[in-house]
């Protein structure tokens, strides 16, 4: 016998207040050509004022219950990757706990920038196998418009908010018979030496500020395509896969050309890959969850697809996930 962890639900949301690029080209010096050729974004969602991280996120977890079929007071551990926590301490994870109605079990969060929903992802998937804890929640939310520099037109044009959440469930399996193995791997990666490429230039210790996203775009972008070409090979190798075996391509959404490079050293076909960043722009931790909620509730991910995730973000930080969903 063994333990294998499973995605069985998702759920995701996006603020109501949707901002084009029209909208931004009236109050910043950019072009709404420019945005969409170098991005491929059409448009973001903004949080209203008051409307917080953890509010985005509890519709999401919500959601993700509903469609798992699973009660919030069943949940026993909620990792919330984020950037943009409601409050410095404590947790906002711990929030959504409280606001599920869950009184036992764990809540944290973790910062890992854009990588954050597989950096959560492989922590739940490792507590699950070690047998800590049964039914989890992953939550990528993030609120990166209060992040923003106005008079920076090389990042303001480049975010979004927005949430996304997957039930993970630990499941008792006899592994000498058939079963289709739920999360096959997790691998992530950083460098710290790096940190100076995309960074917010705030913090409780330093400045006693949130600070201003910064970012060497094209430097980032660079060790985008490189970073995530190799860790989709380390895990389609960990897993003795090929690129034909893949379903879907679900990827962080930061730039359209960044995922166009991945999916051509992957040799896929354009439609088996998910692409929402023209819709919501890059909502950091939030990008995979919400992209994998679209193809999942329009019908297009069925059960026992095979999906390869990955991201790369601040820090820098990337990963990958391959799981069947
Ligand atoms: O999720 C975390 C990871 N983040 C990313 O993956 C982002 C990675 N980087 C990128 O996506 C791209 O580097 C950007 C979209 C940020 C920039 O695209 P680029 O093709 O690398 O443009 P660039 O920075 O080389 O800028 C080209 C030109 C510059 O003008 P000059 O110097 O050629 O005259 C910029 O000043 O575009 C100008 N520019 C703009 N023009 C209009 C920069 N931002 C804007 C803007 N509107 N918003």
């Amino acid at each position: 016998m063994g333990i294998i962890s499973k995605l069985t639900g998702c759920g995701s949301y996006l603020p109501k207040n949707v901002v084009t690029n029209a909208d931004l080209a009236k109050k910043v010096d950019t072009s709404e050509e420019w945005i969409f050729s170098r991005t491929g974004i059409k448009q973001r969602h903004h949080a209203a004022v008051g409307e917080n991280t953890s509010d985005l996120a509890l519709i999401a977890a919500e959601r993700a219950l509903l469609h798992a079929g699973v009660n919030g007071h069943d949940v026993d551990l909620i990792v919330v990757g984020t950037t943009t926590p409601d409050r410095t301490f404590p947790a906002t994870a711990v929030r959504i706990q409280k606001n599920l109605g869950c009184d036992h079990g764990a809540a944290f969060d973790v910062q890992a920038v854009c990588s954050g929903f597989i950096y959560a992802l492989s922590i739940v998937d490792s507590m699950l196998k070690a047998g800590q804890f049964k039914t989890a929640l992953v939550i990528g939310a993030d609120t990166l418009s209060r992040l923003l520099n106005w008079e920076d037109r090389t990042t303001c044009v480049l975010f979004g908010d927005g949430a996304g959440a997957v039930v993970v469930q630990a499941f008792e399996v006899d592994t000498n018979s058939f079963h289709d193995g739920g999360i096959l791997s997790t691998h992530i990666h950083s460098d710290g030496s790096m940190e100076d490429l995309l960074y917010c230039d705030g913090g409780p210790s330093t400045t006693q500020t949130t600070g201003y996203i910064t970012m060497s775009g094209k430097e980032v972008f660079r060790h985008a395509v490189t970073k995530l070409a190799s860790v989709v090979t380390e895990a389609l190798a960990a897993n003795n896969l090929k690129d034909i075996d893949i379903d879907w391509l679900v990827p962080h959404q930061a730039n359209k050309r960044i995922i166009d490079s991945t999916v051509k050293k992957l040799n896929m076909p354009k439609d088996k890959v998910v692409l929402t960043v023209h819709d919501h722009a890059n909502t950091s931790a939030a990008s995979i969850p919400l992209a994998l909620d679209r193809a999942v509730h329009d019908g297009r991910i069925k059960r026992g697809d095979l999906l390869l995730m990955e991201a790369m973000g601040g820090g820098l930080t990337w990963g990958a996930a391959l799981a069947r969903w």
